[in-house]
């Protein structure tokens, strides 16, 4: 199987092939998602909820996403390798450099930025040095103490259209993809219409050119929490591997998200 890159990532997107996307941390569940065809895997900074029993993500070092991408990238033979840069990690020039190539090293394809347009320089600076980025929107829970919780972004007209020119001014400074979380179904559409790179959804309802959800989540998993844009795979299935398969195929044909899991 061809090895996804960024040049297939953008022509699933000109064709209309959904992009299916996981969040990973280990060898072995990289390599399950893997043979199963997620698109793209995400070492997340996930990894300080759902690993490590944090109530944010803010903990999570670069050693520690280092560490994860190491074990997903032994792992991965086909699918799209991104990690995220965590809290503070990208906060000034050459530290960004730097952490970014730590990351690539490990054995990343792209790294995944959260913020607006305070990054463009930075997206700048590592696109020039090779180095492919993947933009986050919308709800950033790097941004959870500025924010006030984990709440839907976007649902006023100023907060939409504010994030619609941020996606634009980030796809214009480089990104090859955009993570959008958490933000109105109509937002999501307009957004993933209005640029060419893939936008993946996560609580960002159906008409995104993707998916992705916290493994944790789709296993049903994650600590006394369920969140309303998430789905249970292993209800319906009997073994993890036919649960991700079963992911992949709602995730393709659109059936996944279903108005139940979408915010308006
Ligand atoms: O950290 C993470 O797992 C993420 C996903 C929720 C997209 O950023």
């Amino acid at each position: 199987m061809k090895k996804v890159s960024t040049a297939s990532l953008l022509k699933m997107k000109s064709e209309g092939d959904k992009i299916s996307a996981l969040t990973a941390y280990d060898a072995s569940f990289a390599k399950l998602f893997d043979e199963q065809g997620v698109d793209v895997i995400l070492i997340g900074d996930s990894l300080g909820m759902v690993l490590k029993g944090d109530d944010s993500t803010l903990s999570v070092t670069l050693d520690e996403v280092a560490y994860h991408t190491k074990c997903v990238a032994k792992g991965t033979t086909r699918a799209f390798v991104v990690a995220d840069m965590p809290f503070m990690s990208f906060a000034n020039e050459n530290d960004t450099y730097m952490n970014a190539s730590t990351l690539m090293r490990a054995g990343a394809s792209m790294v995944k930025l959260e913020g607006g347009e305070w990054l463009l320089k930075t997206i700048e600076g590592l696109i020039e040095r090779s180095v492919p980025v993947c933009g986050h929107l919308g709800l950033t829970p790097q941004s959870v103490n500025v924010i006030g919780g984990f709440k839907v972004q976007g649902r006023n007209t100023e907060q939409a259209e504010a994030l619609l020119k941020s996606a634009l001014a980030l796809e214009q400074a480089g990104i090859q993809m955009l993570v959008l979380e958490c933000v109105p179904q109509q937002l999501a559409k307009q957004v993933s219409e209005a640029l060419k790179i893939p936008v993946i959804g996560i609580g960002a309802g159906a008409d995104t050119d993707g998916q992705i959800l916290v493994m944790h989540d789709m296993f049903g998993i994650s600590a006394n929490y369920m969140p309303k844009f998430s789905k249970n795979y292993l209800v319906e299935n009997h073994d993890i591997r036919s649960a991700v398969g079963q992911y992949i195929a709602e995730v393709k044909s659109g059936e996944f998200p279903s108005q139940e899991h979408a915010f308006s």
